[in-house]
């Protein structure tokens, strides 16, 4: 129970959220948040109990599991229930009570049990809310589609300090959310600006999340402890404070929670019963600094280094052991950044993005090589980060273009980011033609992809909207592609 001199307001500022799904269990979170403005979300610096309830019904007219669980300062008041002995492949209804007050209803789902016989799983993948950008009406979509899964990619926040207006978001920012996000203070305000978007609230409500991050939950480009923007500093400490807030934010395991060097493990295996393999990875964590430079480069030898690694040798590991072990029908790696090639000058030079998978080939190749190894039937990559759309084949070899195509990769464009005003299509658009394993590229638009798996094929629909300047903005399918059951590669429907 809520002691005396608890603060009165609405504690769900922030909404409920659902997330990392399994068969017989599910995350249930949400935050009290009584003064969104007050650095302490208006909380004082003591721990209480929150009450938590799954049902059946969206009228909650008996209780399928309930309890409660301790809110602490430490976690800034933010839980994360594991609500477990659930039935697995039904929909769920949650919501929390405290100190009077009853949160806005959430719907979840269980997945398939792992060896279930599953027809169908229908999930969206976005990333990229830059919130000054623009507001988020594919979130609105997303809500409406009653979608088994939303896989969020990346570029949940951005750091820095804001300016009084969102520029392509019209509302003022109040002052007490302007300050850096150089400590764990800067981000949880950060953290609690964005997530009192009522689109995102909508979204987190509606399906369960599988969240990974990329890199402006830290710091822009940054490669494990390190940062081109820190002058050669080491970033763990600043790190440490970012991961800790993205924790207490997302619905995820407890062991996800950071541990004491300031890590955190969250990369994380979804099985939607035979029919998909979910891997989600972490990109940034263990990364080593490209080896040839940040940023656009000329590709060099000593990226092709054994040792040098994206993903650390142990998630490296995990993932291989995973593909192997998969009885799944789809294989999908969800990745922060982009696994394909992209050649920026053809044969003029050999320049490149090394902040994604093209600074580190030889890694690429290993993952490829698991693939192939473990006999991995369909292989499919989901990634964010572009603020631009690529459908992409992915070859066994890069560097022979005549390689056989082994899987296929959707690259979806930003949520916000970029907003209308700045496109990337004039930028990444010339490079399109010297990458011939390019089969659709599109930088000009804002959205998010929707999948829809079945026993025959993958298919994805690039769902864009009209502009990010208003919150209401409708959506179109710009274009649709699928990739058919052992034939590698998508095709334009
Ligand atoms: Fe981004």
């Amino acid at each position: 129970m809520a002691g005396a001199g608890m603060p009165q307001g609405d504690p769900f500022t922030l909404g409920v959220a659902s997330g990392d799904p399994d068969h017989r269990s599910v995350v249930l979170w949400t935050r009290l948040v009584p003064e969104p403005l007050a650095p302490d979300g208006g909380m004082p610096r003591q721990a209480t109990a929150v009450e938590w309830q799954v049902s059946r019904d969206p009228g909650f007219s008996s209780l399928e599991r309930h309890g409660s669980v301790r809110a602490v300062p430490g976690l800034a008041h933010s839980v994360h229930v594991e609500a477990d002995g659930l039935a697995p492949d039904r929909e769920w209804f949650y919501r929390f009570r405290w100190n009077g007050h009853v949160s806005p209803v959430g719907r979840t789902r269980t997945a398939p049990a792992p060896g279930a016989k599953t027809d169908r799983l229908d999930f969206a993948f976005a990333s990229c809310q830059n919130y000054v950008d623009g507001y988020w009406p594919s979130y609105r979509h997303i809500a409406a589609d009653d979608l088994d899964l939303v896989v969020f990619l990346g570029d949940y926040v951005y750091e820095g300090r804001l300016g009084a207006v969102g520029k392509e978001r019209s509302v003022a920012i109040p002052s007490e959310y302007r300050g850096g996000t150089q400590d764990l203070l800067g981000w949880r305000l950060r953290y609690t600006l964005y997530k009192q978007d009522l689109d995102l609230q909508l979204a987190h409500a509606r399906s369960p999340w599988l969240v990974t991050w990329d890199d402006h939950e830290v710091v822009n480009d940054y490669a494990g402890t390190q940062s081109q923007y820190a002058g050669g500093a080491d970033i763990s400490a600043m790190r440490a404070a970012a991961y800790q807030a993205w924790f207490e934010h997302q619905p995820v395991r407890i062991s996800s929670r950071p541990t004491a060097d300031g890590g955190a493990r969250i990369h994380k295996r979804l099985r939607w019963g035979r029919l998909a393999q979910v891997d989600l990875v972490d990109g940034r964590q263990y990364r080593d600094v490209p080896p040839c430079g940040w940023g656009e480069a000329p590709a060099c030898s000593a990226a092709y280094e054994p040792s040098v690694t994206m993903l650390g040798t142990e998630q490296e590991q995990w993932l291989y052991d995973g593909l192997k072990k998969s009885k799944a029908q789809w294989d999908v790696l969800a990745s922060n950044v982009m696994l394909a090639r992209l050649d920026h000058d053809g044969p003029d030079g050999d320049r490149l993005w090394h902040d994604a998978w093209d600074g580190f080939p030889a890694a690429r190749q290993r993952l490829i090589g698991a693939w192939r190894e473990a006999g991995t039937r369909n292989p499919v990559v989901i990634t964010g980060d572009w603020h631009s759309t690529f459908v992409n084949d992915i070859h066994a070899d890069f560097d022979q273009p005549g390689s056989p195509v082994v899987a296929a990769e959707f690259v979806g464009t930003s949520l916000s980011s970029n907003g209308d005003r700045t496109p990337y299509g004039p930028y990444y658009g010339p490079m399109v033609p010297f990458n011939p394993h390019i089969r659709f590229f599109d930088g000009d638009r804002r959205g998010h992809v929707r999948c829809t798996v079945d026993r025959e094929q993958f298919r994805a629909d690039l769902e864009m909207v009209t502009t990010v300047t208003r919150a209401d903005a409708p959506r179109s399918t710009l274009a649709s592609f699928a990739v058919q059951d052992g034939r590698p590669g998508a095709v334009r429907l």
